[in-house]
């Protein structure tokens, strides 16, 4: 049986968290497709280009490769700001498509996390989840996430950051952050990270037992 799921949403909403263990649950591989737009943006400002640099990007994107990925410096705020820049090129989007389906499609089955995973990436996937918080609560657990690493952060800015980039993968026109039509939906604002899973693990196996 091939197991494909999606989980969708917002910054900060847990999905990352929440992929992790549905994964880890199945014993699927796991890809946090986040990483390789912030991944992109490094490469991008390393080389000393502009984030909206479309030559520039989508050559960036077409050379990323799994092993950059796993990078701390692609963490921070910053990080994620300047991936929500290119991710609104187009040609960085389908530069990062094939990359993507082809983790989707290995033996058995993934689980992908990003925006546009049941839209765009896996419209095919089996389960789709939309995952979605408070603006506080997102921001709140992103402020200890990055106090837990010792960082320099303040929850104003993380909720200013939060809110930017938001806006920004709604608003673009290429591949908005968008619930599929067929998603199932989780709100995870009032739940701590072993409720929302349990919640989660609910909802994936009355769809699985439903399909
Ligand atoms: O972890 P967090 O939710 O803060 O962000 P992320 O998933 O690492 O994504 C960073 C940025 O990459 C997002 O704000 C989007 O602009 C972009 N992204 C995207 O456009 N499509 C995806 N499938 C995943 C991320």
């Amino acid at each position: 049986m091939t197991l494909i799921i999606a989980i969708d949403g917002p910054a900060a909403s847990g999905k990352g968290t929440l992929a992790r263990r549905i994964a880890m649950h199945f014993g699927l591989p796991w890809l946090d497709t986040g990483l390789l737009y912030r991944a992109v943006a490094r490469d991008v400002l390393a080389g000393g280009g502009n984030l909206d640099d479309v030559a520039v990007a989508e050559a960036m994107a077409r050379s990323i490769v799994a092993g950059t990925l796993d990078d701390p410096a692609l963490r921070g705020p910053q990080a994620g700001d300047a991936a929500s820049i290119v991710a609104k090129i187009p040609e960085v989007r389908a530069a990062l498509l094939d990359y993507q389906r082809a983790f989707a499609l290995q033996d058995g089955g993934a689980v992908l996390d990003g925006r546009d995973i049941g839209t765009v990436v896996c419209p095919q996937a089996r389960v789709k989840v939309f995952v979605t918080a408070s603006d506080a609560a997102r921001a709140r657990r992103r402020f200890l996430e990055h106090m837990g690493r010792g960082e320099d952060v303040t929850y104003d800015n993380l909720l200013a950051d939060i809110r930017r980039r938001d806006a920004r993968d709604s608003g673009r026109s290429a591949a908005p952050m968008l619930a599929a039509s067929d998603a199932l939906h989780l709100d995870t604002t009032e739940l701590d990270a072993d409720q929302a899973f349990e919640a989660v693990m609910r909802l994936i196996h009355e769809r699985i037992a439903g399909s």
